[in-house]
């Protein structure tokens, strides 16, 4: 006998308890059904809500991130013990005012002209950066487009302003944590914040334009440098 003909076979066993169906059922039965059926609309309903939730909130961010290591580990608590003058021995204003932003080479020779620890990243630093005289390409987690126009020395000179508002704890880290950067933008995800709902907690979470904006309209009292209004776009747009 065919698999065919198996099916053949089945076929009216089946429509015959179908058919007989109507016949036996009472409206309690029938209102049953209905019950079932809207039961099953919304697991239904819920199922797919789940889902897209869930690929909204988390597989859409891991989609849109690619994630890069740092050229080589960083430690900044270690560092703050070894230098003299804090952050600022390798952070600093310059005597114009511009901001020195990540050091380069030349600030770390004068610990590193040689291997002086066990550490690999300490060694791949120093064989392949400082003795072929090439900059360490950092990723920078803060990095504004171009036609954002930022300066330091206005907020940590001019008000005083700590590093850990804009940036978080980077200067007590131990090591350098994974840059995540927005495929279609370019940009870090340090600037659009960790979460896709905009809930941020801390002021380092996020570095929109609005994040800035809201603290400068704060400001306004206390800083008459800073202005809002039309006039107000050429504060930061250049
Ligand atoms: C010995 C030099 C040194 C000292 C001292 C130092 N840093 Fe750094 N800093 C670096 C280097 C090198 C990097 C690049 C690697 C990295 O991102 O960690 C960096 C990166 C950073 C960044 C990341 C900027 C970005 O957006 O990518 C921040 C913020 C920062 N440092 C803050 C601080 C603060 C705050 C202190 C003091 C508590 C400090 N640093 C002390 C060398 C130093
Ligand atoms: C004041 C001295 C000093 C300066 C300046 C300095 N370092 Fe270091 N660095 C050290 C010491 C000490 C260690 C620990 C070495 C060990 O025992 O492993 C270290 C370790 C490191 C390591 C290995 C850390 C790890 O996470 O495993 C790296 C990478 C490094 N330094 C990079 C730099 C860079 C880049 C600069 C310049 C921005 C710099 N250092 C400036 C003293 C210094
Ligand atoms: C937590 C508060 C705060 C945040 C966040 C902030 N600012 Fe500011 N900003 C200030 C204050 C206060 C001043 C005025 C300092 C002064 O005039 O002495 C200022 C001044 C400036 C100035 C200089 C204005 C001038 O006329 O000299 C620029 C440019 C600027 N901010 C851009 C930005 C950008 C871009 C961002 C976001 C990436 C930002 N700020 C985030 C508080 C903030
Ligand atoms: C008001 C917010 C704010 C404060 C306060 C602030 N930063 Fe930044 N920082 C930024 C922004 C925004 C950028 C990116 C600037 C850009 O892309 O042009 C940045 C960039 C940096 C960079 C990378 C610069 C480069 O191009 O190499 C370092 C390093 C850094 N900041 C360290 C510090 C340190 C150290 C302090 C405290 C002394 C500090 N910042 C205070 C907002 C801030
Ligand atoms: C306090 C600083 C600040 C002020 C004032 C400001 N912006 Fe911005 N703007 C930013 C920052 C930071 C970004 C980049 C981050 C982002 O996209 O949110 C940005 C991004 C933008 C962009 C998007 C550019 C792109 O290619 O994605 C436009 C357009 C823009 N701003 C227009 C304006 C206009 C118009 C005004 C005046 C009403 C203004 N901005 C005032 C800080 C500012």
């Amino acid at each position: 006998m065919s698999s065919l003909d198996e099916k053949d076979n089945a076929v009216p066993a089946d429509s015959n308890a179908q058919a007989s169906l109507p016949n036996d059922t009472s409206k309690d039965k029938m209102d049953e059904k209905e019950n079932e059926t809207s039961g099953f609309i919304i697991f239904f309903f819920i199922i797919g809500l789940v889902a897209s939730l869930i690929a909204g909130w988390v597989i859409f961010p891991k989609l849109l991130y690619s994630k890069k290591d740092q050229p080589i580990n960083f430690n900044h608590l270690l560092h703050m013990a070894e230098v003299d003058d804090g952050c600022q021995s390798c952070h600093f204003l310059r005597t114009d005012g511009s901001f020195s932003g990540i050091p380069g080479l030349k600030q770390c020779i004068g610990c590193h002209d040689e291997i002086q620890g066990e550490s690999k990243d300490e060694a791949i630093f120093v064989e392949e950066y400082v003795q072929k005289g090439r900059e360490v390409p950092w990723l920078i987690y803060s990095r504004q487009q171009d036609c954002v126009f930022f300066s330091h020395a206005a907020h940590i000179k001019g008000d005083g302003m700590d590093c850990v508002t804009c940036h978080g704890h980077i200067g007590e880290s131990e090591q350098t944590r994974v840059y995540e950067e927005n495929r279609i933008t370019g940009l870090s995800r340090d600037i659009w914040g960790k979460s896709i709902s905009g809930f941020n907690a801390n002021s380092w979470e996020r570095m929109k334009m609005n994040d800035c904006a809201k603290c400068h309209k704060e400001a306004i009292g206390k800083a008459s440098s800073v202005q809002t209004g039309k006039e107000g776009c050429f504060v930061c747009h250049k």
